[in-house]
């Protein structure tokens, strides 16, 4: 057993220089040719590109989810002791934790997201859909992140935790404020820890308030259901605070950039557009295929907590594990051209995770985007890239891949 090492043009560099339209595929190659695990030098972490290997790591208990070490060695400029909130509140979160914490602090969080509870919600998400296309069904010309992606999941949402519309915006502020940081947006210097602290404390007034009023008067939304889960009395105040932030916090981002990568790739293979135009039924399965193929999480990682190896790599107790998303989700469909874009496949991807913590809102993010693309592909015409406009993806960290801007012609 060894440690194979591997150095080069560090990721995030080599994805904020990719060509936008090759991205997914530039970027999958770049890293697979260094090998199927090795540790990188420039990011001071391994790298998984193989999907066995990846469900190896995401079922085994020699890694954790705790990767507050990892977040703290990339902040050497920050004084730590301006944000004991943020850290607080992320600390707590289920996505950090192991083991019994974890299981027990998903249970709390699954309760109001049951299965019927969503089918109940999915008309009132259909109607909201709706009115957000309602927006740009007149216009030629669209910048669809800012009209339509970073819109749709702060409104789903708000309207799942029955937030009143007055109380929206400052809502959706503090949250994208906590995904950036937690994304790895930040620069992590003093003041962006200043504000970072200021969302997380906001969050927590708000819902310490919103859990006061639930109580007193529940209702049909998922703040309330949740407070009506059986073990309730086993959690903290501030354990259940951390739960309802981390629904609200893992729920925007992602779905923003998923759905923009997704419209990409609609506005760039118009005979897909057209094929799912002409047979609806092919929407769920339109995209399934984009997320594997333009995943919005590009890397779930891990910290090593017991001495362990992947296939020939040794790994120390500490060390930080990366799982390619792109590589492991082409790796898995190597034998049926995995760098094309094919809306028949029948493979699957890890665009929502694998194992214990599978993303928790894989249903309501498929129902989101069902009904979007459903409305849009009914209810728009045809459109395409606005070539005489730049449209330009967002890599803000190397987590996360989305759009900062992407501009559309409806024909
Ligand atoms: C297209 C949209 C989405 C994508 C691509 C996505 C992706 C992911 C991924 C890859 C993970 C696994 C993280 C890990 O193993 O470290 C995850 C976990 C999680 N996701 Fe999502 N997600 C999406 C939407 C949502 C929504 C809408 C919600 C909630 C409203 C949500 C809540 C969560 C939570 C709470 C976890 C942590 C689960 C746990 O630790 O057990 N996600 N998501």
């Amino acid at each position: 057993m060894s440690k194979i090492t591997r150095n080069g043009e560090s990721f995030l560099d080599f994805k904020k220089r990719s060509k936008t339209s090759d991205f997914p595929t530039s970027f999958c190659h770049y890293i697979q040719s260094f090998g199927e695990t090795y540790f990188w030098e420039k990011g001071n972490f391994h790298v998984i590109t193989k999907a066995h290997h990846a469900r190896e790591v995401l079922t085994s208990d020699a890694y954790s989810a705790d990767r507050s070490s990892f977040f703290i060695s990339r902040m050497p400029k920050l004084d730590l002791g301006l944000i004991p909130d943020f850290f607080g509140v992320v600390s707590k979160m289920m996505v950090m934790s192991d083991d019994q914490d974890h299981t027990k602090r998903r249970n709390l969080a699954a309760h109001g997201f049951e299965d019927q509870v969503l089918e109940r919600f999915s008309e009132k998400l259909l109607l909201t859909v709706k009115l957000l296309l309602e927006e740009i069904k007149d216009k030629k010309e669209v910048e669809f992140v800012e009209s339509v992606a970073k819109k749709l999941p702060s409104l789903i949402l708000a309207d799942l935790f029955s937030i009143p519309a007055g109380e929206r915006e400052q809502f959706t502020k503090w949250s994208s404020t906590m995904t950036g940081f937690f994304g790895g947006a930040s620069q992590y210097r003093n003041e962006d820890g200043i504000e970072v602290n200021q969302a997380a404390l906001s969050l927590k007034h708000y819902f310490t308030k919103l859990i006061e009023d639930r109580k007193k008067t529940p209702g049909e939304d998922y703040v309330s259901l949740l407070l009506n889960s059986p073990e309730i009395e086993n959690f903290s105040h501030d354990e259940v605070l951390s739960q309802l932030i981390m629904m609200l916090v893992a729920g925007m981002a992602t779905t923003t950039d998923q759905v923009s990568n997704i419209m990409f790739q609609l506005a760039t293979h118009p005979e897909i557009q057209k094929e799912v135009r002409e047979n609806k039924n092919l929407i769920p399965s339109m995209i399934e295929e984009c997320k594997r193929f333009d995943p919005a999480v590009t890397f779930i990682f891990r910290v090593v907590r017991k001495e362990t190896s992947i296939g020939e790599q040794t790994m120390a107790i500490g060390d930080v594990v990366f799982i390619s998303t792109h590589a492991i989700n082409r790796d898995m469909n190597s034998d049926l051209a995995p760098d094309i874009l094919n809306i028949h496949r029948k493979g699957t991807h890890f665009a929502y995770g694998y194992g214990a913590h599978y993303c928790i809102g894989a249903r309501l993010a498929r129902m989101e985007m069902k009904a979007l693309f459903e409305e849009l592909l009914t209810g728009l015409p045809p459109f395409e890239l606005d070539q005489s406009k730049d449209s330009i993806r967002d890599h803000y960290s190397l987590s996360f891949s989305g759009f900062q801007q992407l501009n559309l012609i409806i024909n």
